[in-house]
């Protein structure tokens, strides 16, 4: 039996909009669990950011509950929130938002030095660690502009899991990457995830979304379809390209 870390219940989301609502989210009932690489698809407009940033409250739902470990994040109170975002959740955007004046040793390091939950020295180190795991030791002190995208996101990558998140959410993270450096992004998150990180993906590609060891197919905001995975090996890439294509068809994509 799978544990869920993320419970969703009627989530509801709408904005205001030229004077009236739009109603994004009517009602998502959705379980993410531990362990699992979790990828979402679903048309562009189909609300995959909408739910991502509802499930990890980055952006509040509505209405209806997310639970995390049991707690509802929809009603919590903004610090705790706040503090929660920062402590057990690690965030990958498509734009990789690092901070431009900073080197990429001090984009990862500070969010852990801002968490405390580890000494300065403990956060130094595994960020080193990390940044040799994502082969980007010998460009520690460069700005993010001196970086290539792909190294950026990389970097990105450790500073989103520098505090072990308990849930590592991303949102088209290798939307703006070519081949090359979206296989990189690719094989990283996959190590991650093998080492034991639940990743809630958000992607429109089918490349990425070969990683995941269950896919969800969203339309309107709403759950139409999911495939279960055995965990992504090399070798078995072909086959699992075409059984995702065919998903993929029947799911009209
Ligand atoms: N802040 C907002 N105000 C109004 N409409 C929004 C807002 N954010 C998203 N939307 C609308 O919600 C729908 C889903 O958006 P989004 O979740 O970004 O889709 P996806 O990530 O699947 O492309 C789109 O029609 C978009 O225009
Ligand atoms: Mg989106």
């Amino acid at each position: 039996m799978k544990n869920a870390i993320i419970s969703a219940r009627g989530v509801c989301k709408s904005f205001a909009h030229n004077g009236g609502q739009v109603h994004i989210l009517t009602g998502l009932d959705l379980d993410i669990y531990e362990g699992d690489f979790t990828v979402i698809m679903g048309a562009s407009g189909s609300g995959k950011s909408t739910m991502l940033y509802a499930l990890s409250g980055m952006d509040r739902a509505t209405g209806g509950q997310v639970l995390f470990q049991g707690e509802d994040i929809v009603k919590m109170r903004e610090k705790k929130l706040a503090a929660l975002r920062r402590s057990k959740f690690g965030f990958i955007f498509q734009q990789m938002h690092l901070v431009s004046n900073l080197s990429l040793f001090e984009n990862i390091t500070v969010p852990g030095y801002l968490n405390q939950t580890r000494s300065a020295a403990d956060t130094d180190q595994r960020a080193e660690q990390l940044m040799a795991q994502m082969g980007i030791a010998k460009i520690k002190t460069h700005l993010p502009a001196q970086c290539s995208g792909g190294e950026q996101q990389r970097c990105a990558i450790a500073r989103a899991v520098i505090n072990s998140p308990d849930m590592l959410f991303a949102d088209e993270p290798t939307g703006a990457l070519n081949r090359k450096n979206t296989t990189e992004v690719l094989d990283l998150l996959t190590e991650l995830n093998r080492a034991g990180q639940s990743i809630l993906m958000v992607t429109h590609d089918a490349r990425a979304a070969c990683r995941a060891s269950r896919l969800i197919y969203i339309e309107d905001g709403k759950v139409v379809g999911e495939l279960e995975l055995p965990s992504y090996t090399e070798a078995e890439e072909k086959s699992r390209e075409t059984q995702i294509s065919a998903w993929l068809a029947a799911m009209e994509w």
